[in-house]
């Protein structure tokens, strides 16, 4: 299936490791043009080598916080000066903090907010200006906890519904202009931030890491984690020119972890 992405010009925040650099790999081998980003930037350069390495596709970075508005607005300027016009933005950011209500500040809640939710919010006003007549498409990642809560997690399990309210609400008023939006929500994939959390898990219960991913896999049907690039194939199929139709959804990708409709 050609998914009509060669020289497509592609912002994907968040994206010097894990599922964003899966995601950033998969469409620079479909031919697109990319802007990798994240705070590091030895991260990003040493992502950036792997990438054209792999793929042959020269590849830009952007060190950018996504907790600064001013940043992603600026970011968004330059990236799409550089690559002459956006015409898909991949919006995906750090994990917020674990935690209880009851264990959780006022500063943590102002975080988790200007992290998970404004950075999209302010990433999509930011690059609409530059999408306007070309049928952009934009993809926003959030986390299983979109279809059913997360333990620990009250941060994710309110701020990724308002990603899913903002992507419905979008996907009506950005349709005149043939800009579709979708959401898509990671189980278990692995990547380093699962390894820190399942390597917690084990200081914590005594256990190894290795028996904590072991139990971790055994609740998903497929019985193992998922790989950055599994997750990649449907995100870069969604946020190609070849879908036409499919806007305002959200699913997740989870080997069937998920128990709810
Ligand atoms: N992997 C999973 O199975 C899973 C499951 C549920 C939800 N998620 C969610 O999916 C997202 C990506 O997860 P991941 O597993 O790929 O995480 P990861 O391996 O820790 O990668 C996170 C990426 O985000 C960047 N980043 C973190 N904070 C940032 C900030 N404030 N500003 C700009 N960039 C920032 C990091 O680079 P720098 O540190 O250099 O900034 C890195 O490139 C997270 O929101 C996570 O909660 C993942």
């Amino acid at each position: 299936m050609d998914l009509k992405l060669t020289g497509k010009k592609v912002i994907v925040l968040a994206s010097s490791k894990g599922l964003g650099a899966g995601i950033a790999e998969a469409f620079a081998e479909e031919g697109a043009d990319v802007v990798i980003t994240g705070r590091s930037e030895e991260s990003l350069r040493d992502r950036a080598s792997l990438i054209e390495q792999k793929t042959g596709r020269s590849v830009l970075t952007a060190a950018v916080d996504l907790t600064h508005q001013k940043s992603i607005e600026d970011m968004i300027k330059k990236a799409a000066g550089e690559l002459g016009g956006v015409d898909i933005l991949i919006n995906n950011t750090g994990g917020p903090p674990a935690g209880s209500f009851k264990k959780l500040s006022e500063e943590d809640w102002d975080f988790a907010y200007s992290l998970t939710l404004r950075s999209y919010i302010t990433a999509v006003r930011s690059v609409l200006p530059f999408m306007k007549g070309s049928g952009g498409r934009i993809l926003n990642v959030t986390s299983s906890s979109i279809k059913q809560p997360v333990e620990d997690l009250i941060l994710s399990n309110t701020f990724r519904m308002g990603v899913l309210g903002l992507t419905k609400s979008l996907s009506k008023e950005l349709a005149e202009d043939n800009i579709l939006i979708n959401t898509v929500g990671p189980g278990r994939i692995e990547t380093e931030r699962v390894q820190q959390i399942d390597a917690k898990k084990a200081e914590k219960s005594g256990k190894t890491p290795e028996e904590v991913k072991a139990e971790s896999e055994a609740s998903i049907p497929l019985a193992r984690y998922g790989q950055p690039g599994e997750f990649a194939s449907l995100v870069v199929f969604l946020a190609s020119p070849k879908n036409t139709y499919t806007t305002g959804q959200h699913l997740v990708i989870d080997g069937g972890m998920t128990n709810a409709y």
